[in-house]
This record gives C-alpha cells, sequence and structure tokens, in this order.
C-alpha cells in the first residue's frame, strides 16, 4: 500500500445487488486532513460506497483501508476511526438531546472522565446547548442535524462521514452547518468525507471525485475539474444572433449556442481572447461576459446531467418529507 499520507485507499470496490451493481471498481484515496467530496447523480453509487467505508456493508470484491485498518478484516478498529452523519437521520426521538449523546459515547467507549465534557463541547459547538434537556422530538429538521452532526464528532474521529448532511435544510442552517465543518477541520484536523447535490457546498471541497453509474469519472480539484470543461464561457449579444453564431462556428471553430442572453462559447483563456475578438468581429456587439465555469458546468459535461434537475429536487422534497413522516410515528 502506498504511503502517500493517504487515510482511506480504495482498490478496485465492486457492490452488486442482485443484478444491480452499483459500483463498478472505484480506486481513490483520501488525504489525511482533506475535504474530499463526492458528488454524483441520484443512484450513483454514492451511499453504497460510504457503507462500505463505514463497515455497514461487505463490498463484493475490491479493498479499502481505512486509518490503517482494513474493512473487511478490522470492521471495529474501523468504527473507532469514524463518525457518521447518514441521508437517514438516526437519533433517538424520544430522548433528550443530552440522552442522545449519553448513549453514543457509551456505544463508542468514550472514557467515563472525559465523557460530561466532550457532550458538552459539541453541544455548544452546533448551539443546542440550551436545549440539551428537551425531547428531540421537540426538534426543527435543521436542530436534528446539527445534533446528528454533534453526536458524529463526539469520540473524535479521525474521519467523519457526511452523506447529504444538509439535504432539505434552510440556507441558514446549511451556512452554520459548513461552520461547523471548517472550524472542525481547521481545529481537530479530521478528515472529513462528504457527498452533496449543493453544488456550492461542494466548491468548499479540496478535491471531488464525481461518481456517474458505480463509475469514478473525475477526480481532481474544483479548479482543475472547471479547467477540464473546455474553458471560459463567454456569452456575446449582437444585432443578429443566429448569424453570430454562424460566424463564430466558422471562423473560430468553435461550437455555439444561441439563447436570450446571445451567443455563448467556450475559450481557453477567455480574458485574452475578448480583444481580439472585439476588434475582429464583423457584426456589431451590444454586449459581451465572460464567465468561469462552474461545477455545474463540470457535472453536466460529464454526466449528460444537471445536478439538480426537476426530478433529482423533487425526490429530496419526497425524501424529506418521508422521513419527517416516519419520525412522527
Ligand atoms: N440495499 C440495496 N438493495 C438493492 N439495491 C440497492 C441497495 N442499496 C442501493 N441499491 C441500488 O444501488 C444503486 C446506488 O444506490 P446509492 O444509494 O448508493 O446511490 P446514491 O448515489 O447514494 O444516490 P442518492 O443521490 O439518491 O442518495 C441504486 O441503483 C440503488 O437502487
Ligand atoms: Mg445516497
Amino acid at each position: 500500500m502506498s504511503d502517500n499520507g493517504a487515510i482511506i485507499h480504495v482498490r478496485e470496490i465492486t457492490k452488486r445487488f442482485g443484478d444491480v451493481e452499483a459500483v463498478k471498481g472505484i480506486t481513490f484515496d483520501v488525504e489525511k486532513g482533506e475535504l474530499f467530496g463526492f458528488l454524483g447523480p441520484n443512484g450513483a453509487g454514492k451511499t453504497t460506497t460510504i457503507n462500505i467505508l463505514c463497515t455497514l456493508l461487505k463490498p463484493t470484491s475490491g479493498t479499502a483501508v481505512l486509518n490503517g485498518f482494513d474493512v473487511t478484516a478490522k470492521p471495529n478498529d474501523v468504527r473507532r476511526s469514524i463518525g457518521l452523519v447518514f441521508q437517514d437521520p438516526s437519533l433517538d426521538d424520544r430522548l433528550t438531546a443530552w440522552e442522545n449523546l449519553q448513549f453514543h459515547a457509551l456505544v463508542y467507549g468514550v472514557p467515563t472522565e472525559e465523557r460530561l465534557g466532550r457532550i458538552e463541547n459539541v453541544l455548544k459547538m452546533v448551539e443546542l446547548y440550551e436545549r440539551r434537556n428537551d425531547a428531540v422530538k421537540t426538534f426543527s429538521g435543521g436542530m436534528k442535524r446539527r445534533l446528528e452532526i454533534a453526536r458524529g464528532l463526539l469520540h473524535y474521529p479521525k474521519v467523519l462521514f457526511l452523506d447529504e448532511p444538509t439535504l432539505g435544510l434552510d440556507p441558514q442552517t446549511r451556512s452554520h452547518i459548513w461552520e461547523y465543518i471548517h472550524e472542525l477541520k481547521k481545529r481537530e484536523g479530521t478528515t472529513v468525507f462528504l457527498t452533496t447535490h449543493y453544488m456550492d457546498e461542494a466548491e468548499n471541497c479540496g478535491r471531488i471525485a464525481i461518481i456517474d453509474h458505480g463509475k469514478i469519472v473525475a477526480l481532481d480539484t474544483p479548479d482543475n475539474l472547471k479547467d477540464k470543461v473546455g474553458g471560459d464561457v463567454i456569452t456575446v449579444k449582437t444585432d443578429d444572433d443566429g448569424a453570430a453564431k454562424r460566424l463564430i462556428e466558422e471562423r473560430y471553430k468553435l461550437e455555439a449556442a444561441v439563447d436570450p442572453h446571445g451567443v455563448s462559447f467556450k475559450v481557453k483563456g477567455g480574458e485574452e481572447f475578448i480583444p481580439s475578438f472585439v476588434k475582429d468581429f464583423e457584426r456589431k456587439i451590444l454586449s459581451i461576459s465572460l464567465r468561469r465555469p462552474t461545477l455545474e458546468d463540470v457535472f453536466l459535461s460529464l454526466t449528460g446531467r444537471a445536478i439538480r434537475d426537476e426530478e433529482s429536487g423533487a425526490k429530496d422534497q419526497m425524501r424529506v418529507a418521508a422521513k419527517a413522516w416516519t419520525r412522527r410515528r
């Protein structure tokens, strides 16, 4: 095994559920202290991969080593090294915030003399200390998620797995949760392994793996991924966008598309390109703009799908509603 400071080594992992091959041979490393993002459309295999790394599922083939422990051979050591915040919440609604954490500390064998101090510490970190004696069923969705994060941190894990930690939460709560994640990384050097459907959250990651149909289709820093898309997006509005499109395609051998904003096309080094373009272009230019590609563009070009299409947005809403419904029962 390479010794390059990686805390997670994944080699050729596959996972089959009957006829479905959910994960099709993935290989990657996660560095110590890294904020690593796992992005992919619904059903891509993100949760399955996390579950394998957390020892909740056994891989069909391949190996994964976390904090020096093989996930299949040493599941207990792996579990002691990790914290989990699941896609589906798993708090006990009838217990208070404090009791939920107390129970978790027992399960994870947090030493008795440290237990009270740590519970207090994590509750303060997620600003739930004042509510510590209230039953969790009286909490809002955002508060529950914060409590889950507190619980994931209680035993000071080397690696924290966050599977869509902010799904369905309002923007303020999301940004709040991100403050905790950054603080944790800074203060404790915790490695964070995250899945999200929110591109603005993915921007926080040091590196991002994009997974589609059970395969990793790209793995790099957000900036390098954007560079690979094929440059900056230039949009030019002219007196005749149809004619301008043909002209651009002929002269520069670039693909261009017309929409209500004008004609858009991609070039490398857009800032250098614009002055000569404006000088030489035969049609009257009404406006011109340049933007760096977003992770959204990256995702679209690699998977052919928008990360938050109408359908997955609706599915998220249903998932949130279904969770709320199961919790009430
Ligand atoms: N326990 C299971 N039994 C059968 N099929 C499963 C099981 N768990 C996952 N799958 C299938 O494996 C594939 C990957 O699912 P997974 O939950 O890993 O996707 P995901 O990337 O986390 O998606 P989402 O963004 O919706 O959370 C899907 O086709 C799913 O239906
Ligand atoms: Mg999932």
